[in-house]
């Protein structure tokens, strides 16, 4: 992922009319032109003389350190100053975290923090929360202990602290990079007012198993969607400095490949070829790392045999050899004593020294480098040089953040209160990640079922998840309060007090339950009603988020007999998912008129979906994740390696007959996803046309004699295409590239997202969106990881979503 290369597509979130002339949408409209002014350098280069393009040229092995801040000189004497007067105890207490609120992970035994850090013992907490309870604690580091050094304290804010945004997979379906850095802007500011200076955020794990719960906490399958949200969440939490009051350290993970666990379960083992990883699951780290992100925790999983958390190859070579990543390590919660469980630590001892030795420099929740690190040394069983340098990485971040000239957090704020500007952040959030999956004619109507009329007659709302607050916030809601979240039952009461339409509520059933109870009242409800929604879907908390893998992918409970026993009744159905698994429901795509993903929204769920179901804004959200049609097809994502034997055109809908046996296929379900990733409907229609290629054919010489140029120039292929909106409403299209390459020494996925633009376009209005396909897009790792332009041929498709059929071809010669 080289900076240079790479197209910048930021975008200010695209806003609500009601927004546009807004403060808000001047703000954001200052931040796009600034960020439009950062463009793409290029670097110079002597020409190769091999026939291919080799990463040593023209994709440099980072030379630069990730964070400049970090970097500083300055800062690194102050380091170097305070550690040449620490002794081994202080120095290991650099390297120590607790948990000292509600536990995040298994509890183990409780310490006695405030004597510890009396003692410099404890170089930061977690699960500390306000200004009053972290300057409690921060006193006792900056009074009582030897080096007075701050303590530093995390949380899990992964999608607001008190303003509750989407979900991050939702927060991906909004293609927009420019909101999702808005929204982590926020997150950091609330954080830093409740003395919370580093976030354990952005999860950038690719996850391509529905099966996974964490799927939710992430931006979907997807490498090039990952990494540019990934630079979104660290330039939004770290801001223009880590010294800012209002800036927090991102802290990127899992490192590496959590998101890929054999058989989709929780902290299972992974296994993949250093191709797969580096092609598909190390991008995002690494973009996020290229940000400047402050830290990054390891992972839990082992990695081809290897704990993450004791694994120098992804630790060491990966990350500080190759991306120069300048902070710190931190291990995920007690990952450093699991590697007694997983087989390759006999003891604490062995467990504490493989692991800050592979490079995790900070033990979350373990406590074993405070008991087992000072041993080791004395006994020359581990360098002091190797506790320095952990040491030297935590300080400097201590450094950045302003911690020791400013340790504590003002008192005396108000409390928080949510204001009208975050809570419209918060809806316009909400409505950019819904997205549109069906909306059929429901007959004997002559229209879709959505958007509903505004004068709709009657109204029935059915569901466990209409009116279910703590739901809408997803899971990790941080700080963020189930009272301030207005449901979808709320906001259509608010909707229709007033007015003639009549609005009934039934829940139905509950969200586990196997009990028809409620099922006579919502049908009675469904039958006095011109138009029915259905809020149905996952319990966020016990469902989704943190050990929560499933092997089944539908509805929980009798949701799925309670939506066949409404849909029964023949009336305009929509169906409002509200989910953190991808789910499968093939029966409601088959049956339901209309279907709305709507992930879980945060606070202003209700209002942005009510504002979607009655057209008073037009969806615009894209899947980030395939949805499957069984649970048999997962891992399921778009941008496979080709197959010796793809199965083409032949019939897949039946098992099969004769020679059509011997496909990659299934007997009893098709390939294809329930919904491609990337697909979302609107109100309007969209087309494409006019796809243009400014060359067709491109030498590698040409590449390379235009490397040499320093005037910023650089070659690559612009693919321009028009796009139109042909139906009634203005709309928004998220316009999506992709590319696939083949000829080269190694198989290269069928097709890949190499670029997307999110385009507002009013009835009518046509216009001409241009990709340009550099060294970034259009080089692979080879066979040696080495990232490569071979002369090969490349497709390149154009269109609203993977499926897209617009396109052509290319070639590079040698
Ligand atoms: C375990 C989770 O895997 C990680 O994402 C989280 O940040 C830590 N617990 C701390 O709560």
């Amino acid at each position: 992922m080289s900076k240079p290369w790479r197209i910048i597509h930021l975008h200010i979130p695209v806003p609500p009319r009601r927004i546009l002339y807004g403060t808000l949408g001047g703000l954001l409209l200052a931040w796009a032109v600034i960020m439009s002014l950062h463009k793409p350098v290029v670097p110079v280069t002597a020409p190769p003389s091999a026939t291919l393009l080799s990463k040593e040229l023209y994709l440099p092995v980072a030379k630069k350190p990730s964070n400049t801040e970090l970097a500083n000189p300055e800062l690194n004497a102050r380091v170097e100053k305070l550690l040449g007067t620490m002794s081994l105890e202080q120095k290991i207490g650099q390297l120590c975290q607790y948990s000292a609120g509600e536990a995040t992970g298994p509890e183990g035994n409780k310490l006695d923090y405030k004597a510890m850090i009396a003692k410099g013992q404890v170089s930061s907490l977690f699960n500390v929360l306000g200004a009053k309870e972290t300057n409690a604690y921060q006193r006792i580091a900056m009074e009582q202990s030897p080096q007075h050094i701050p303590l530093l304290f995390g949380f899990d804010v992964i999608h607001g602290q008190h303003t509750i945004f989407p979900v991050p997979l939702a927060m991906a379906a909004s293609f927009d990079p420019g909101l999702v850095k808005w929204t982590a802007r926020v997150a950091a500011s609330e954080a830093a007012d409740d003395g919370i200076r580093w976030v354990f955020s952005p999860m950038v794990d690719i996850a391509r198993d529905a099966r996974w719960g964490r799927i939710t906490e992430g931006a979907g399958e997807d490498p090039f969607l990952g990494s540019v949200l990934a630079r979104a969440y660290v330039q939004g939490y770290q801001g223009d400095s880590l010294s800012h009051a209002d800036s927090v350290a991102a802290c990127i993970k899992h490192f590496a490949a959590y998101g890929a666990p054999s058989g989709g379960r929780e902290y299972n083992t992974v296994d993949m070829s250093e191709l797969s990883l580096r092609q598909f699951y190390l991008p995002p780290y690494r973009a996020g790392v290229e940000a400047g992100a402050a830290t990054v925790m390891s992972a839990f999983n082992p990695l081809n045999g290897v704990p993450a958390t004791a694994n120098p190859f992804t630790l060491t070579q990966i990350l500080r050899n190759e991306w120069k990543f300048n902070g710190f390590v931190v291990s995920d919660w007690g990952a450093v004593r699991e590697l007694i469980n997983h087989g390759i630590a006999r003891n604490g001892a062995v467990a504490a020294r493989k692991a800050l030795s592979a490079g995790v420099d900070m033990d979350m929740q373990s406590d074993l480098y405070r008991t087992r690190l000072a041993d080791l040394v004395d006994s020359g069983q581990l360098p002091i040089a190797t506790v320095d340098e952990a040491v030297r990485r935590v300080l400097r971040v201590k450094f950045a953040l302003g911690l020791f000239d400013h340790p504590y957090v003002d008192e005396k704020k108000p409390p928080f209160a949510l204001t009208p500007e975050k809570r419209q952040l918060a809806r316009q959030a909400a409505e950019q990640t819904l997205v549109l999956l069906k909306n059929n004619i429901a007959v004997p109507d002559t229209v879709p079922v959505l958007p509903i009329s505004k004068n709709v007659p009657a109204i029935a709302l059915i569901g466990p998840l209409a009116d279910s607050p703590i739901d809408m916030l997803g899971s990790w809601p941080a700080a963020g309060n189930p009272a301030d979240a207005v449901t979808l039952r709320a906001a259509l009461q608010q909707r229709f007090q007033n007015t003639k339409t009549k609005f009934f509520f039934a829940e139905g059933t509950d969200v586990m339950t196997d009990s028809d109870e409620g099922f006579a009242a919502a049908i009675a409800a469904a039958q006095k009603a011109t138009v029915v929604v259905l809020a149905l879907g996952e319990p966020a908390e016990t469902m989704t988020g943190e050990s929560t893998s499933r092997t089944r992918l539908d509805l929980p409970g009798n949701q799925e007999e309670l939506l066949e026993a409404i849909v029964r009744l023949g009336k305009p159905t929509v169906l409002v998912l509200f989910n953190g698994h991808p789910l499968a429901f093939k029966w409601a795509a088959d049956h339901v008129p209309a279907i709305l993903e709507a992930w879980y929204p945060g606070i202003e769920a209700g209002p942005a979906v009510a504002n979607v179901l009655f057209g008073d804004v037009n969806p615009s959200g894209k899947l980030p994740v395939s949805l499957p049609r069984a649970v048999g097809q997962e891992p399921l994502f778009y941008n496979q390696l080709p197959t010796g034997r793809p199965p083409g055109d032949i019939d897949l809908t039946h098992p099969p007959i004769g020679p059509n046996k011997y496909f990659s296929r299934y007997i009893d379900e098709t390939n294809a996803p329930l919904f491609p990733f990337g697909f979302g409907l609107s109100y309007t229609q969209f087309t494409y046309s006019n796809l243009k290629l400014n060359q067709e054919q491109l030498s590698l010489a040409a590449l390379q004699a235009a490397r040499e140029k320093a005037d910023g120039s650089a070659p690559g292929i612009h693919v321009s295409v028009e796009v139109k909106n042909t139906g009634p409403v203005a709309g928004t299209e998220v316009v999506q590239i992709y590319l696939r390459n083949t000829g080269g020494s190694v198989e290269e996925p069928v097709r890949e997202l190499k670029g997307f633009e999110r385009v507002t376009l009013a009835p009518g209005q046509a216009k001409e969106v241009e990709f340009r396909l550099g060294f970034e897009e259009l080089s692979y790792y080879d066979a040696e990881m080495e990232r490569v332009i071979e002369p090969t041929e490349y497709q390149v498709w154009v269109g609203g979503s993977s499926g897209a059929t617009l396109g052509q071809q290319f070639v590079v010669t040698p």
